[in-house]
């Protein structure tokens, strides 16, 4: 197996935040993973045993959820016909197939509503709480795999792609109305140790008693030049639309991104499972 060594807390937290902190604290080791974490799109072989999915699956649901509504699943993909299936469903994003192990993170907020038939009590939370709460726990669920998962020497990298064909995905995992899917993840082992990217500094993210925009410009144009330095970006998007710029930081990738549509039809796809997304 790859080995791939992690740099210490402070040291990744420096390589992250041009603004991180150096507390002087002596973290717990996880920290340091957190820390120095990142995805990954490439993967050994070597499959992920059974028995550590599974342990990664009670940890990941172990994790908080709204009111202890628990209203989130995880669908392993054992079958290669199904897998195979998925990663087709994704469609651009060709490292997926060869993830050895593809998981789907869903919001259930089915359960719930099967409780008040069986209690014969009405369910009377048909609005976008049904959508939120689930979408919070799968998220949540997600993280906590992802922690886990890394701190196991594993890799991975979530896929919100799964959403781009959500009726097909839902057809393929047999999903019911008022249960969606949130995100995949592709999980691994890594055979590159993956990078540590680069954030926006704490002193745009984080903040004091109140939110505030202070210095935000140039805060971001900073962080593009940074990162445009440090990480530059390997493709620029739309490039038949924009040109080929020559200074392309994270705000031209993200701009360029959302200049075009993506998912508009996921409200509709709710909607038809059943929820009430006004
Ligand atoms: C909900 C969610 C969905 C994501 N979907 C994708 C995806 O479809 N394809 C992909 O390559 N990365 C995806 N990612 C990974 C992000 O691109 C990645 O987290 C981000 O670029 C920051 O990089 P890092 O995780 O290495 O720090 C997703 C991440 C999250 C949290």
């Amino acid at each position: 197996m790859t080995h791939i060594s992690k740099p210490d807390l402070n040291s990744a937290l420096a390589e992250r935040y041009s603004d991180a902190p150096d507390t002087g604290i002596v973290a717990e080791p996880l920290l340091q993973l957190m820390a120095s974490r990142g995805s990954c799109r490439t993967f050994e072989a070597t499959p992920v045993p059974d028995h550590l999915l599974q342990m990664l699956c009670a940890i990941a649901l172990a994790s908080p959820t709204k009111s202890d509504l628990q209203q989130r699943d995880i669908i392993v993909m054992k079958s290669p016909g199904v897998r195979s299936e998925l990663a087709k469903l994704v469609s651009g994003q060709a490292w997926v197939a060869q993830a050895p192990t593809l998981l789907v993170f869903c919001g259930n907020n089915r359960r719930q509503r099967l409780l008040h038939t069986w209690h014969d009590v009405p369910f009377a939370n048909d609005h976008m709480d049904a959508v939120i709460n689930p979408t919070a726990d799968a998220a949540i669920a997600l993280g906590a795999f992802v922690t886990a998962a890394e701190a196991m020497g594993l890799g991975c990298c979530p896929i919100s792609a799964v959403r781009n064909e959500a009726q097909a995905v839902s057809d393929l995992l047999g999903l019911p109305d008022h249960v969606f899917p949130f995100a995949g993840l592709a999980l691994g082992y890594p055979s590159e140790a993956p990078e540590i990217a680069k954030r926006l500094p704490l002193s745009v993210t984080c903040h004091m008693d109140r939110y505030q925009e202070d210095g935000l410009r140039d805060a971001v144009k900073n962080y593009d030049a940074d990162r445009a330095k440090v990480q530059p970006y390997a493709t620029q998007r739309f490039v038949e639309f924009f040109g080929q710029a020559e200074a392309y930081g994270w705000s031209d990738d993200k701009v360029r991104q959302y200049s075009q549509s993506e998912r508009a039809d996921f409200g509709a796809y709710l909607r038809k499972q059943g929820f009430c997304v006004d």
